[in-house]
C-alpha cells in the first residue's frame, strides 16, 4: 500500500491511501467517533465492494444516505439535503462524512461538509478512475449553478482518501475512459515516463475490450481491470503523486495548481455546449452526452494545437503535437475531436469563471510532461485555433 501525503507549510493535511483492499477501510475509520456515510445510489447496486463497505459501515453503526449523483443532481439543493440528514441525524463538530462514489459524490459531499456547522471533517472512497487520480485528491469541492460547472463551491481537505482500484472492476468502460483522460493530462504535466506507461496499458487494455462481443463486453471488461490491477494500481499512484506535489506546492491555486487545468478552458466550454444543446437541440448523442473526462480529451487536443500555433509557429491543420496526443487518446479509447467548433466554444469561454480580467489562463504543452501557462484572451485563442 501507498501513502502519499499531501502538505501545507510543513505540516500534512491529507493522506491518501492507495493499493489496499476494502476490509482494511475499517482500520483507517476507527479513530473517528461519528462516522456518517453519503454514497451514490448507483454505486451502491452496481459495485460489490461498496455492498462490502456497507456491511463495514453496518457493523460500526454508521448511518447511511444514498444520493442520486449526477450532474444534473449535483446542485445546491441536494447539498441542502446532506445537510438536513445530517442535522436529523445528530453530526455534530465531532462527525467525519465519508463519500463514497465517483467525483461527483466527493465534490458535493465534500462540500456539504464544509459548510455544515462551518465545516466538519469529510474522507473519500472514490469509485471511478477519474476520481481516484483526481477529483478525490486536492480539496476542490463544489457544484453546478445555473448551467456553469462548480462555479460555488471550497478548497477544503479530507482527512484522507482511500483508494482501492477493485471499485474499478464494476465501472463501465466508458466512465473509466474518462478517468483515463484525466490520468493521461496529469502525466502530460509532469510525468513522461508514465505518460508512456499508461498510453501503453490503456492501449492494451483497450485493444483486448474491442473485439469482444457486445453482449459479453461488460462481463469481460469487468476481468480485464481485475487482469491489469497490478499495472494499473502504481500508475494511479503515480497520478495522485503528481497532483498531491502540485496540491502541496500551492493549495489555493494561485500559481502552479493551474496547470492542472490542462484542457479545462475548453472542456467546461464543451459540457456547457453539451448541456445547452441537451435541452433544445435536434439531440445528437455526439453533441449531447460528453463526459467530463470525455471534454478533457478533447480539450487536450486544442491545447496541443494552440500549443504548437503558439511554441513552434507551427499553424498546420492539425499541428504534430495534436496529432501525437489525438493518436494516442484514440489508442486509449477517446474521441479528441470537439463536435463543437472554435466559434460555438467561444462564448462559453469568456464566461469561464476562470477568466480574469478578459484573460484565461491557459495551460500549454512545450512537451510530454512539461508544461507552461500563459494568459491569453478567448479572442485570441480562437484566431490561433482557426
Ligand atoms: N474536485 C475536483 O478536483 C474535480 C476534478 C475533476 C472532476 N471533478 C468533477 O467530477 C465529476 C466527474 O466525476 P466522475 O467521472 O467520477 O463521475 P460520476 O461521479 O458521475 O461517476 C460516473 C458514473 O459512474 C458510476 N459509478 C461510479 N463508480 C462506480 C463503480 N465503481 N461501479 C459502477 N458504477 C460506478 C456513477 O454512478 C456515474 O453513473 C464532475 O462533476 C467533475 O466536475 C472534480
Amino acid at each position: 500500500m501507498d501513502e502519499i501525503n499531501i502538505c501545507s507549510s510543513g505540516r500534512v493535511i491529507s493522506r491518501v491511501f492507495v493499493g489496499d483492499g476494502i476490509a482494511a477501510l475499517e482500520e483507517h475509520l476507527d479513530p473517528y467517533r461519528h462516522v456518517f456515510a453519503v454514497m451514490d445510489s448507483n454505486v451502491a447496486m452496481q459495485c460489490p465492494v461498496a455492498q462490502e463497505i456497507a456491511e463495514i459501515m453496518n457493523h460500526k453503526g454508521v448511518p447511511g444516505k444514498l444520493i442520486d449523483a449526477s450532474e444534473d443532481n449535483k446542485t445546491m439543493d441536494t447539498v441542502m439535503d446532506i445537510c438536513g440528514w445530517l442535522l436529523d441525524n445528530g453530526a455534530d463538530r465531532d462527525a467525519l462524512v465519508l463519500a463514497v462514489g465517483g467525483g461527483i459524490t466527493s465534490d458535493m459531499v465534500g462540500f456539504a461538509a464544509s459548510i455544515y456547522k462551518r465545516g466538519v471533517r469529510f474522507a473519500y472512497v472514490p469509485t471511478t478512475l477519474l476520481s481516484q487520480v483526481d477529483a478525490a485528491i486536492g480539496g476542490k469541492t463544489g457544484v453546478n449553478f445555473e448551467n456553469y460547472k462548480n462555479i460555488l463551491g471550497v478548497i477544503r481537505q479530507p482527512e484522507f482518501t482511500y483508494i482501492c482500484p477493485q471499485v474499478l472492476e464494476s465501472l463501465p468502460y466508458r466512465d473509466f475512459c474518462s478517468g483515463a483522460a484525466e490520468m493521461l493530462k496529469t502525466f502530460i504535466i509532469e510525468d513522461a515516463g508514465n505518460y508512456e506507461t499508461a498510453v501503453g496499458l490503456l492501449n492494451a487494455m483497450h485493444k483486448e475490450y474491442v473485439i469482444v462481443p457486445e453482449q459479453d463486453a461488460a462481463e469481460y471488461w469487468s476481468d480485464c481491470v481485475s487482469a491489469h490491477a497490478c499495472e494499473l494500481t502504481p500508475l494511479i499512484a503515480a497520478a495522485v503523486r503528481v497532483k498531491a506535489g502540485i496540491v502541496s506546492r500551492d493549495q489555493f491555486e494561485k500559481g502552479e495548481r493551474r496547470k492542472l487545468n490542462l484542457g479545462h478552458t475548453f472542456a467546461h466550454a464543451i459540457e456547457t455546449l453539451a448541456r445547452r444543446e441537451a435541452m433544445t437541440g435536434d439531440g445528437a448523442p455526439e453533441k449531447t452526452d460528453i463526459t467530463h473526462g470525455e471534454a478533457v480529451a478533447m480539450g487536450m487536443a486544442l491545447a496541443a494545437r494552440l500549443s504548437d500555433r503558439i511554441f513552434r509557429n507551427d499553424m498546420d491543420t492539425p499541428s504534430a503535437l495534436e496529432e501525437r496526443i489525438s493518436e494516442d487518446l484514440r489508442a486509449c479509447g477517446l474521441n479528441p475531436d470537439s463536435p463543437f467548433d472554435v466559434e460555438e466554444m467561444s462564448q462559453a469561454m469568456h464566461k469561464d469563471k476562470k477568466a480574469e480580467g478578459g484573460k484565461v489562463h491557459f495551460v500549454l504543452i512545450r512537451s510530454i510532461g512539461d508544461v507552461a501557462m500563459q494568459d491569453l484572451t478567448v479572442d485570441e485563442v480562437c484566431r490561433l485555433l482557426a
